[in-house]
């Protein structure tokens, strides 16, 4: 497993441990341990053998009852202890594979977070969780023994060949054809468990998305179709499987199978060697056993061989990511932002591309004014105000809070400075109430209270029948598309965050909900807070002083509001008009 790490992890350097094999390092004492306990277990093993030795050799010659019941008793106790061995070995493997769980799995969690944000995915969003998962499952099974059991080969064999060269020698061939049928698994079925893997992944994340469209799928009839692609991926993903397992499956009882004629090839051996009178009796048994346990651990490692291939691949990927995205580094705590937001020369890709969907955007605001930004669909305006909450990063320029870029605060401390309320809406699985305090554990009442009268929403949710404690399910069904984006515009506001950014906030609102969103504005202003709002619609710019148009990811005007009407009033005869027009009570 170590090797299969290092080989997959080129950039890293060998001063910097990966956190992969680092976590893995941290169990080392257990590892010897185990070592140890697989160093006592093969030597236990001998022990069916020696019996065997001794009854044949010594009991039988001498017909002696007591040394039989003594030898039995021995025995007995011997295998019992090696019992209780291998149970604890099996339970060290599982507490190691626990162990790395517990220690990567908020790095897990960070990284299906921010992976979105950061880099191109190629698997469904989950597979580091999956990842972390067989790494976790192949540790704790029994193949991980198996490899322990593995560097005894050699040791039995020189038993073997201390009974006689002619036995050893046959259990030499067989070992070394054991082996290569391991490393002809190993060759045969690591494409297509690869393959298998990302059909899985493709599988999921098609029926991820079919969830996520339910009603446009059904109400245009598309199911079948999607049905098509499903069964396809289906199709391809069983069918690399099936291969995986034909190998695996079939090298593996070939293993046995051989390994149980070169038992009896050893007893032929060994009975040829009793007739040449080369040998003794018991030699033949007790070899013939022994080459039996010796060749035991290959045929479960061949057997567990599609286990290993997929936690070395999972091993492969989450180092991969996470040499990707490193665990952000401790930051100084700074003091709140108070002054102003600076952009300057602000140039923003996508994700993980070189694409540049805003270029050049500077503008500076103090505290206590709100700037509204408008432009054509596409025009960068989403892609601006990601960058300014932070959820992008940009490829040049920088977004300044009192003059610090957002950068250098940790995310946990930036999250309370900024209040973000996206274009597409989601809440979260929980109560309306943990959704306005963003899942602050025991948040104060009047802090939540205080969101939703700051939004205008306090009203709306008395009157659901639950109040504050309405549970939304996922992906907030319960409640229509203007509360959603109402509720949402309270978790922007809670705790009184200094920057504001809401991308169409309006979108949904009716009169009454486009009021409490220019009240909500006001207030932050009131508050010496700065708002930046993303709006098609003019009435969501009742509240602000500046104003920001945009073209194709570029700037083209930035002022004081009246200013910028005015300059393109001259410029066309309406105002608004290359701008979307989204009819009042559009979903
Ligand atoms: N995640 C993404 N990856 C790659 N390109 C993206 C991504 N999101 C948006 N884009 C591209 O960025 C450009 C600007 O999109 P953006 O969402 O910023 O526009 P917008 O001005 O907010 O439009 P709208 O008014 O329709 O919301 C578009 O061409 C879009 O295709
Ligand atoms: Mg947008």
């Amino acid at each position: 497993m170590t090797n299969a790490a290092s080989a997959a992890s080129p950039s890293v350097t060998g001063a910097a441990r990966s956190e992969l094999a680092s976590a893995l390092a941290s169990c080392r004492s257990a590892f010897v341990g185990i070592a140890v306990f697989s160093g006592l277990i093969n030597l236990l093993a001998l022990t069916g053998s020696l019996f065997m030795l001794e009854v044949y050799d010594r009991v039988l010659p001498s017909r002696s009852v007591p040394t039989l019941v003594g030898l039995a008793i021995i025995t007995a106790l011997l295998f019992l202890f090696q019992g209780l061995m291998e149970i604890t070995r099996g339970r060290m493997l599982v507490r190691i594979g626990n162990q790395i769980d517990w220690r990567l799995s908020d790095r897990i969690y960070d990284l299906v977070v921010r992976l979105p944000l950061r880099a191109r995915g190629s698997g469904d969003g989950l597979q580091p969780v999956r990842d972390l998962d067989t790494i976790r499952s192949v540790l704790s099974g029994s193949g991980p023994a198996a490899l322990f059991d593995l560097p005894w080969l050699p040791f039995y064999l020189a038993i073997c060949f201390a009974f006689h060269s002619l036995i050893g020698l046959t259990a030499l061939g067989g070992a070394l054809v054991l082996v290569m049928l391991t490393v002809l698994t190993d060759r045969l079925s690591r494409q297509s468990v690869q393959k298998a893997s990302s059909y899985a992944a493709a599988r999921n994340r098609l029926a991820d998305s079919s969830r996520r469209n339910a009603e446009v799928l059904v109400s245009m009839g598309m199911s079948a179709r999607l049905l098509a692609r499903w069964r396809k991926l289906g199709v391809a993903y069983r069918g690399q499987q099936q291969i995986a397992n034909d190998v695996s499956g079939g090298f593996g009882v070939t293993g046995r199978i051989l390994r149980m004629m070169l038992q009896s090839a050893v007893l032929a051996v060994g009975a040829y060697l009793v007739i040449h009178q080369e040998a003794s009796g018991g030699i033949i048994i007790a070899s013939s056993i022994l080459t039996g346990r010796a060749l035991a651990p290959v045929d479960l490692a061949i057997g567990n061989w599609k286990n290993f291939i997929s936690a070395r691949q999972s091993w492969q990927r989450l180092e991969k990511l996470l040499a990707l995205l490193p665990a952000p580094a401790a930051q100084l705590l700074l003091p709140a932002p108070v002054h102003s937001l600076s952009v300057e020369k602000l140039s923003v890709p996508a994700p993980a591309s070189e694409k540049v969907l805003v270029a050049d955007v500077s503008f500076h605001l103090k505290a206590g004014s709100a700037l509204g930004v408008i432009g054509a669909s596409a025009s960068g305006k989403s892609s601006l105000v990601r960058a300014l909450v932070g959820a992008w990063r940009p490829s040049r320029g920088a977004v300044r809070l009192d003059g610090a870029t957002i950068e250098q605060w940790s995310p946990d401390a930036l999250g309370e400075h900024i209040g973000y309320l996206p274009q597409d809406v989601e809440l979260f699985e929980g109560s309306i109430a943990e959704n306005i305090a963003r899942f602050a554990p025991d948040p104060p009442t009047e802090s939540v209270l205080a969101a939703a009268n700051a939004a205008g929403v306090h009203q709306l949710i008395v009157n659901l029948p639950e109040g504050y404690n309405t549970q939304i399910g996922e992906q907030g069904a319960l409640l229509s598309a203007g509360q959603k984006q109402r509720v949402a515009l309270a978790r922007a506001l809670y705790g009184n965050p200094f920057l504001v950014v809401l991308d169409e906030p309006n979108s949904n609102l009716d009169a009454e909900g486009e009021d409490a969103l220019t009240k909500a504005i006001l207030g932050v202003r009131a508050r010496e807070g700065i708002v930046v709002v993303v709006a098609h619609r003019s009435s969501a710019l009742v509240a602000v002083d500046y104003m920001m148009t945009m073209t194709q990811g570029r700037q083209q005007a930035f002022g004081p509001k009246e200013e910028v009407l005015a300059r393109l009033a001259r410029r066309e005869p309406a105002p608004l008009a290359p701008l979307k027009v989204v009819p009042q009570n559009a979903v």
